[in-house]
């Protein structure tokens, strides 16, 4: 037995240190990390790349040939010439024409469930029209406000989701809700288009009256599903960017959680101060952080990625149940996310952008996007403390604002 582990042991020490061959020309075995930065965009993650490591995952070869085209020692005039031009577009179409055209990675793509093939063949396109927008500047009662607003909700929806979307519109979404103070937050719907051909009735024109009397649905011309769901992140990352929206904050989130309005604000103008002081405004990054968590391989699950598909362990994520980043923030992964290849799990993907931009997510422990741990609900002031918790329905929600606000002003 011990002879067993010792020999084990050698094994392991053998293959640590021994199987990089060394970096010539011909053989680009690994690459050095970039030590470049260049208008706030970090160098490429801090590894160091094996090319043959993930030989057989269709995400990470895909992904792989776009990090080498962007990795500042191997082309140090890349990262130099501005970010705003179109040839990420490019480069990411090329690494996925290329990619595709080898025999093997046609091979896996054959392999892969059906659902993720379908993902495959639409991760190219991320430019699909708009059908409905808010007016105001950046998301509701904008018109007549000058000020940005130091907070923007951004929610997750669906068209069949109205009574998801009044509840939060009477109660933690409501601009401005803080008595007696004007406008601390907007809000902005974010949607995808609903297979509802069987229901009778005309969505899109129950949403477009929707839309008029609110003001907050934005909504493109995509399918609705799960695997859809990166392209609202990344679209709203554009559209925000586009209209060069002011907003202080972003906060991300579900349409079944309840936010705690009144002390989120009062949280973030308190890390206001700090993050303008220290300049780290353009990294932040809020929520319930997930580290090191491995892709779900079991085949049943919503979340299911085989390892085909994607290998290795995700970088460390913020639960996409509810996010807070600054708007600044929102801007760099506006331009990182050209260089990243779509990935079917939305908050996944923010994750692998951040990295990308060296900025990495803060844990704060009020925002539970698994809701809350054993019996702790039970106990009289757990809502008070927290920031967010997933996942209620639109009632409680409506209570829970109602409570949220009592207390609020009885501590103030
Ligand atoms: C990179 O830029 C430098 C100076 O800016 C130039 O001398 C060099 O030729 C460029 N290299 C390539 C490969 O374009
Ligand atoms: C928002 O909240 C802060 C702090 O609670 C307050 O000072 C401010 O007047 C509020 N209103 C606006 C429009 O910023
Ligand atoms: C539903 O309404 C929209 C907008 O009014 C219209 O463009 C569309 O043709 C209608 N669809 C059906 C199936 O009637
Ligand atoms: C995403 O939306 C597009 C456009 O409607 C659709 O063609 C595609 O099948 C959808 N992708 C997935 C994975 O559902
Ligand atoms: C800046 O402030 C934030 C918020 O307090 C803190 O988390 C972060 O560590 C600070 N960064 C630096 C570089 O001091």
């Amino acid at each position: 037995m011990l002879l067993l582990f010792f020999h084990a042991g050698i094994v392991v020490c053998m293959r640590m240190a021994g199987v990089k061959a060394p970096w010539t020309p011909e053989n680009p075995q690994f690459e050095a990390p970039g030590t470049l930065k260049n208008r706030g965009f970090a160098p490429l993650p801090q590894v160091f790349w094996r090319n043959d490591l993930h030989k057989e995952a269709f995400w990470n070869q895909l992904q792989l040939a776009v990090d080498r085209h962007f990795n500042p020692i191997l082309h140090p005039n890349m990262t130099k010439k501005g970010l705003r031009n179109s040839r990420f577009e490019s480069v990411v179409r090329q690494s996925f024409s290329e990619a595709t055209k080898q025999e093997n990675m046609r091979k896996t793509f054959h392999s892969l469930p059906h659902h993720i093939q379908r993902f495959v063949n639409h991760m190219l396109r991320r430019s699909y029209p708009i059908i409905l927008q808010p007016d105001g500047e950046c998301g509701t009662q904008g018109k007549d406000e000058k000020k940005p607003p130091l907070l923007l909700f951004a929610i997750k929806t669906a068209e069949l989701n109205f009574k998801n979307r009044q509840a939060i519109r009477q109660s933690w979404g409501k601009a401005g809700w803080v008595a007696g103070q004007k406008r601390n937050s907007s809000r902005v719907f974010l949607l995808g288009k609903e297979n509802s051909d069987d229901l009778g009735v005309n969505i899109s024109q129950l949403l477009k009256m929707e839309s008029k009397h609110y003001g907050d649905i934005l909504q493109w011309d995509f399918e609705d599903t799960f695997f859809n769901l990166t392209l609202k992140d990344v679209l709203f990352w554009r559209w925000f960017s586009d209209l060069h929206c002011r907003a202080v904050f972003v906060f991300k989130g579900d349409d079944d959680i309840f936010v705690n309005t009144p002390r989120l604000i009062t949280y973030l103008w308190d890390q206001l101060e700090t993050l303008q002081a220290n300049k780290s405004l353009k990294d932040f990054m809020v929520g319930e952080v997930i580290g090191a968590a491995e892709p779900d391989r079991a085949d049943k699950s919503k979340y299911f990625i085989p390892e085909r598909f994607y290998s290795g362990s995700y970088p460390s994520y913020a639960g996409g149940g509810g996010v807070v980043y600054s708007g600044l923030l929102a801007q760099r992964l506006n331009l990182m996310s050209r260089r990243v290849h779509l990935y079917p799990i939305d908050d996944v993907y923010v994750g692998m952008c951040m990295m990308r931009l060296n900025a990495f997510p803060v844990h704060h422990p009020a925002f539970l996007t698994f809701d809350f741990p054993g019996k702790e609900e039970k106990r009289p002031c757990s809502y008070h403390k927290i920031l967010l918790v997933h996942k209620r329905s639109p009632e409680q929600i409506v209570r829970l604002c109602l409570y949220a606000v009592v207390v609020f002003i009885f501590t103030k």
